[in-house]
Parts: C-alpha cells; structure tokens; sequence
C-alpha cells in the first residue's frame, strides 16, 4: 500500500492509500464513525462505514480515543464538505498506540492549564499555525539578509559585561569569573561589520525580567543586522524594507494559518512602505493630545506605545529620543537627542525594534561608560572598535516572539514561542 501524506492527497484521487496520523477528534452515527485525523502536515477526515470494514475494525474505530496514533487504509475521495476537498474511504484501521484521559480536551482550558501542558497542547490546531508562522517569518528573515549582501556571524552567549542595562542580567559561574547570558549580540555585531561590512546575528538572548507583561520572556530570539558606514535614516530604510518583506512573505505563504488563527489579514497586507517616522517630541505631543501626561524626557512604556499605534494603520518609527532614557552606546545627533529609532507595530503589539547609530568616537562613548556605571575594564576590546579605523555604523534588533505576536494576532507572547521562558516558568 502507498504510504502518504496529508499534504499529498490531492495527487491520489480514487486511488487506495495509507496514512499514518493522530486522531484529534471524532464523530459517530450508527453504522458510521468519522475520525479526524492529522499528520502535522495536514487534516482530513476518514469515513468508516460499517459495510466497509471487519467487525474487529469496526469495533476499533468506535473506541478509539482522541490522540491515538493510528494507520488508515482507503480509497481518496473528492469531497465539498472539507476544507482539503478530500476524505478517506476507509477500509482498514490498525492502533499504533493508544491514548488514555488525553487531558487537553475540546473544552476550554485556562492558560495555566495549557502552559503546564506545552509539550501536548503544541499539538491543537491553533498552535501549530503558529509554529508554522514563526517557521516563515525566521525563514524570510534569513532570505531577506541572504539577498541584500549580509553574512551571518554568530555572537557568543557568555559574555563578560551588560549590553542593555544591569538590572535585567543573568549571571552564572565562569570557572573563575562572573559570566552573563547574553542580553543582545550588538556589540558583537560592531566588531563583525567591520570585518563584513553588513552583519547579522540570530539567537536566543537573555533578560531577567521581573515584571510580568503580555510582551516580556526571560528567553527570547532577537535579529540583529550591523552595518559600516550607515546613519541612523538608512537605519530606518532597512528596518522599513525588512519589516515590510517579512510581513508580505507571510501573507504570501500562511494564508491558512492565520486563517485557522481567525487573523484579520487585510490589516497585514497594508503594511508596506513608507511606515510613518515621528521623533520622541512628536511622540509625547501625540500623548498629551490623548490625555497621557508622560513629561518629556521620560521612556515609554507599554501604555504608551499602545496609544502611540492607535494613531496609525502601520508600524510608526519613533526617533531622536532623551540620550538619558537610551543605552551608552547611542551616538547623540546633532539636536543633542539620541540617535536611535524604536519600531511599535500597529494594533497595539508594542515595540518589535530598537536600534540606532552608534558612537563611534572613542573619548565620548568612554564618557557614557563611565556616566552609567558600567566597568569600562569589560568594554576594552569594544573600545579597540573606535581606536583603529572607526567608522560610523548602525543597526538594529527585531524581536522574534512580538512579531510573531503581532501576525498571528496573539494577545501574549507566551504562545510565540515553541517552550516559553518567563519569571514563573521553566517546565516543560
Ligand atoms: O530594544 P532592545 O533592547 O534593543 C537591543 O537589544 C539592541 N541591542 C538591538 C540592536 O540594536 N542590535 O531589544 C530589541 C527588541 C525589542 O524591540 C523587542 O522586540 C525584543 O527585542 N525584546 C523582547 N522580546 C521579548 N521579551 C523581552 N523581554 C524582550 N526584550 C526585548
Ligand atoms: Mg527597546
């Protein structure tokens, strides 16, 4: 017999053929039981009619439960009823294993339910729509730095000091020394453009955040491109372009899952260039206009990138922030604001990007070492960058786990990621 999947049915129409699946519902009536099946590539229903089969086969399909693994023989029939046009004619049904008290049901569950059983509820519908939406995206993300001249280069975990600020560190024992999970791969990427020109580094980073948000993991995957010779407006250029192939690759290639996912894709087919730009001061205007009473001179917050993509149908570029609110390493523009750009998508998802241009003047950006306490012994081989043939450069991170939260429409991040990391999770 010709052993297939899902995906494939529609090349063996009226031919006989046998599959290997789950059993993830099922229906009966009389002298009839409908199993739904999935294979992870696709779901189809077998009709097992009681003419059809053996009384042992029969008997089979009537106590069967769900999630049973299962090989089905039958004949590929053409049908409107299903969404993949096809069911199975069964003839045949053996049990690989069975399934006993499977405990995520077709019944509601609450999310702390559902996160204990992370390993199985990965299994539902709806979460593998998922998984294949963030496949695309880090699949597009790839594509899109292979075509445009970038070269990979992977940034260490381990590292000896802090990129974004102290108090979101994880440190760990490094035989002798103080090691830190790596909080973004920036510093690294500068050394890198150097050496490329255009760098980019994908992996997963680490914050210790001890708030519990929707928007917030401890463990989270984030791209990072560094470029030489690039201002903070070409920045904005290649974040918009990126944004913008990532966002139409989806809508190209995962109609059925955002569908499954009841996503309202006309609002992501109108994400294209240009996205609009507005500096922090705009910012802050828009908020006192809406009632927010943010001083200026003050970051933003989750509320406050939510009321700042009200205003707009598309990720809006917030520019030129306080130097004070922004990390050592940001170049100061001329107006005296930092020379940095923060990506909020629309809908109210929050902020998928920060990035900027980077300081590239040895004696200023010691200055903001030493103004922000950090140990200026660590930074050595990353103050060696400004001494021999400094050049300007920027770049950018892009959040993995927000975008996906953004496409697929998810009000949390903790179902962007295959086995989330947060202050209250680490099992399964
Ligand atoms: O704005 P962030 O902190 O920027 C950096 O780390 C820069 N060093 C990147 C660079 O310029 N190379 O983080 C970048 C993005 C955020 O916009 C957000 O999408 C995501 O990373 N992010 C998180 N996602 C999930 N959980 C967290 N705790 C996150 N923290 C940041
Ligand atoms: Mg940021």
């Amino acid at each position: 017999m010709k052993k297939i999947f899902i995906a494939d049915i529609k090349n063996y129409e009226n031919q006989e053929i046998t599959l290997q699946a789950w059993l993830y519902n099922k229906r009966s009536s009389g002298k009839l039981h409908f199993l739904q099946l999935r294979d992870g590539t696709g779901e189809i229903q077998a009709v097992v009619f009681k003419g059809n089969v053996s009384e042992d086969v029969f008997a089979l399909a009537d106590k069967i439960t769900q999630e049973s693994s299962v090989e089905v023989t039958g004949t590929v029939k053409k049908t409107d009823r299903a969404k993949i046009g096809f069911e199975i004619d069964a003839t045949d049904v053996k049990l690989i294993c069975g399934s006993e008290d499977y405990p995520i049901t077709p019944k509601e569950h609450g999310p702390h339910f559902l996160m204990e059983h992370r390993h199985l509820w990965l299994r539902s519908l709806k979460q593998k729509a998922i998984l294949r939406v963030r496949h695309r995206i880090i699949k597009s993300i790839r594509d899109f730095f292979d075509n445009h001249g970038f070269t990979l280069v992977d940034a260490p975990i381990f590292t000896p000091n802090a990129c974004e600020g102290s108090t979101t560190l994880f440190e760990t024992d490094y035989f002798d020394q103080k090691a830190y999970l790596s909080q973004s791969g920036q510093l690294y990427m500068e050394a890198a453009c150097a050496a490329v020109g255009k760098a980019y580094c994908f992996g997963p980073t680490f914050r210790a955040e001890k708030s519990k948000t929707r928007r917030h993991l401890t463990e989270f995957w984030m791209v990072e491109p560094e470029v030489a010779f690039m201002d903070i407006f070409e920045d904005m250029d290649l974040a918009e372009e990126f944004v913008e192939y990532i966002v139409q690759q989806v809508v190209e290639h995962c109609r059925p899952e955002l569908e499954t996912l009841e996503r309202d894709i006309s609002k992501l087919e109108n994400i294209k260039r240009p996205f609009p730009r507005i500096s922090y001061d705009e910012a802050i205007e828009i908020l006192h206009k809406k009632g927010n009473d943010t001083p200026n001179g003050e970051d933003f917050g989750g509320d406050e990138e939510t009321l700042i993509s009200e205003e707009f149908d598309k990720p809006v570029m917030i520019h030129h922030y306080p130097m004070s609110v922004k990390a050592f390493y940001f170049k100061q523009a001329e107006n005296g604001k930092a020379a940095c750009v923060d990506m909020i998508a629309p809908e109210g998802y929050g902020e998928i990007i920060g990035g900027g241009q980077r300081e590239e003047d040895i004696d200023k950006l010691m200055a903001k070492i030493k103004e922000q306490n950090l140990n200026p012994e660590t930074f050595d081989w990353y103050l060696d960058l400004r001494k021999y043939g400094s050049v300007p450069h920027a770049g950018f991170g892009l959040g993995i786990e927000r975008t996906v939260a953004w496409l697929c429409g998810l009000s949390h991040v903790r179902e962007t990621i295959p086995f989330p990391r947060l202050m209250d999770r680490l099992k399964p």
